[in-house]
């Protein structure tokens, strides 16, 4: 059963580790990534974002197919199903699609709008038992054709937002969606401290995962990020792997041909960074 994102990220904000969210496009990438939490006995967050929902026909049928895993490869670790960076409209359209979890990204409103559209959220939320994270100073580089400058949140804002009772809220401190740029500054943890500090105790989130040094991870988590998204990492692993088979000439051994052949190695690309990523988070044996 999926279950709201706020008993784990409350957990993990007290145990002081992390849980990832790792985005999914299709059902090997929800498998191989239930699977790993499984095997790890870790808790995870299935991340849906609204380029991704269309492209597997919508969320009833994220929905269906993710609950139809839970129960048939028998996953019992928590498991929240989670739209990433939604719009009112699309937040609307998950939560009666049965998604656990929802992500308001209204960062790219003045921030009374920002208030606003977050508040007439909370209540709906609250009531079915939702998780609903914020986002406060827009996370930079490019997803699904939405480009953020990578700043950093104002921490006076960032309480604002977190006072009107989400669950965890998501703040820009330097980090970017995609590849980090060569020139990067690093997260700015000077940022991190003055908004923990100002928003006190909600979970943390910190975007953009892929590429993040793994001392700058842990700073960010001893400092109180609770959830760590990551995307792009996943998708970089399956091409290599898919790449590596058909260069190979695997695809044109016997059946190799066979997508469930062919997807095999992408499959268990997957499976291997979000272990890894699980190890670094310290969400390893905390389901
Ligand atoms: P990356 O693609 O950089 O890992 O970022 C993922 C993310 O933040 C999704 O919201």
């Amino acid at each position: 059963m999926l279950v709201s994102a706020k008993e784990m990220l409350n957990k993990a904000m007290e145990g002081h580790y992390a849980v990832g969210q790792f985005n999914i496009n299709n059902l090997e990438w929800t498998k191989a990534i239930l699977l790993t939490a499984q095997e790890n006995n870790s808790p995870v967050i299935l991340g849906v974002s609204e380029g991704a929902g269309k492209y597997m026909c919508g969320y009833k049928t994220i929905v269906g197919m993710v609950n139809g895993m839970i129960e048939e490869l028998n996953i019992t670790v928590p498991v929240a199903l989670h739209l990433d960076h939604g719009s009112f409209e699309g937040a609307k359209k998950c939560i009666n699609a049965g998604f656990s979890s929802i992500m308001f990204d209204g960062s790219h409103y003045p921030i009374e709008e920002n208030i606003e559209k977050t508040k007439a959220l909370v209540n709906a939320c609250d009531v079915l038992g939702i998780s609903l994270e914020a986002e406060v100073g827009s996370i930079g580089g490019e997803e699904d054709g939405v480009i953020g400058m990578g700043e950093c949140a104002d921490p006076n804002e960032c309480k604002m937002i977190a006072d009107l009772g989400v669950t965890m809220l998501a703040a820009g401190i330097g980090n970017i969606h995609g590849k980090y740029p060569e020139n990067w500054a690093g997260l700015s943890f000077e940022t991190l401290e003055a908004i923990k500090n100002t928003v006190g105790d909600i979970p943390l989130v910190l975007h953009g995962g892929t590429g993040i040094p793994a001392d700058m991870i842990k700073k960010a988590i001893s400092l109180g990020v609770s959830k760590i998204n990551v995307n792009t990492e996943c998708q970089l692993y399956f091409q290599e792997a898919t790449r590596k088979y058909i260069e190979e000439g695997k695809d044109l051994q016997g059946k190799g041909f066979d997508p469930r052949k062919l997807l095999a190695p992408g499959f268990e690309a997957i499976k291997t960074i979000v272990k890894e990523k699980m190890e670094l988070f310290g969400s390893i044996d905390k389901a």
